[in-house]
């Protein structure tokens, strides 16, 4: 009798930990990706990593992207894009076991219109589960970003400038100094017919004895990322000046070729 209930119990426990239809363990799509002037990440992976009970004789895998139906696959054949999606589809095989073939895809040609909610779906013949998650883009390819103080009397006037970022800029201004008070005018927000965005910031900054460092600082709402007017300026210079640098080797190459090219003759 005991031995019964035993093996009744480790039965009853093993069978409880096989999977019952379907488990998505986890989504991988990037919370955060920008697209920045020197990026060579031109596609992004996004997977749908599930488990299936053994011998579900139907499975159908679905991607959404904002609640639209942009790619499928049935377990068999091979996966469908969309139409209005081919162009940011590459199809990739995610694996080689037949369950998890084509389950996950490859966005490409990234931009903005790719900024959304992406969501998995799994569907067995009695089943289906789902899982979601947001994809933020920040698009700073072809941003300009300007900051000036500017000394007047006891007081400082800053100004800040972004134009043609994505999403939404928030601009701060900030003093190392934190004795000095920034009064901050309403930023001016503008959106362009490129679905990006231009804003301007100006402050006035009580700072009697002058000798603050200033910043503007470029950030997003609910993204853990941001742009310092100062160090875009510096990078910006970094690259002005390695460009200088390949320019003078270049001619440099030129200059020798034409005093070795005559020596021969
Ligand atoms: C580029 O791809 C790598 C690896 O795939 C990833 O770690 C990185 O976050 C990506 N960069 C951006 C800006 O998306
Ligand atoms: C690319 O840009 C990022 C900031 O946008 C910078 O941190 C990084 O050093 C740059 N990489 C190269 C290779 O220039
Ligand atoms: C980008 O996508 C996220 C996730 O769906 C959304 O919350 C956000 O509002 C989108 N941004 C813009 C500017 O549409
Ligand atoms: C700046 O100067 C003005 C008058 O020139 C004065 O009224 C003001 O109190 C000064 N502010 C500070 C922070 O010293
Ligand atoms: C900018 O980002 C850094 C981390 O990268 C953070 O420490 C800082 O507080 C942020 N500044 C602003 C003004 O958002």
């Amino acid at each position: 009798m005991k031995l019964f209930l035993l093996v009744t119990i480790s039965l009853c426990v093993l069978y409880s930990q096989a999977i019952h239809g379907i488990v998505i363990n986890d989504i991988t799509v990037p919370n955060l990706v920008t697209i920045s002037r020197n990026d060579s990440n031109d596609t992004i992976n996004l997977d749908c990593d599930y488990e299936l009970s053994d011998n579900e004789p139907n499975l159908l895998v679905k991607w959404f992207m904002n609640n639209k139906l942009i790619y499928q696959w049935i377990r068999g054949h091979e996966p469908a894009v969309l139409p209005y999606f081919r162009d940011f589809i590459e199809l990739s095989k995610t694996s080689d076991e037949p369950d998890h073939e084509y389950r996950g895809l490859t966005l490409t040609n990234i931009n903005i219109q790719l900024n959304g909610t992406y969501r998995c779906s799994v569907h067995t013949g009695a089943q289906y589960k789902s899982m979601e998650k947001d994809l933020h883009i920040v698009d700073i390819s072809d941003d300009e970003i300007s900051f000036n103080d500017r000394k007047v009397q006891n007081e400082t006037h800053l100004e800040c400038t972004v134009s043609n970022i994505f999403p939404k800029p928030i601009l701060t201004l900030v003093s190392d100094n934190p004795n000095t008070v920034i009064t901050m005018d309403k930023a001016n927000v503008v959106l362009r017919e490129n679905a990006h965005f231009d804003a301007s910031l100006t402050a006035v900054a009580q700072n009697a004895d002058g000798s603050d460092n200033f910043d503007c600082y470029v950030s997003f709402e609910g993204l853990p990322f941001n742009i310092s007017a100062k160090a875009e300026a510096d990078e910006l210079n970094e690259n002005a000046d390695s460009g200088a640098l390949n320019v003078n080797t270049q001619t440099v190459v030129n200059i020798l070729f034409v005093i070795v090219t005559l020596l021969m003759f």
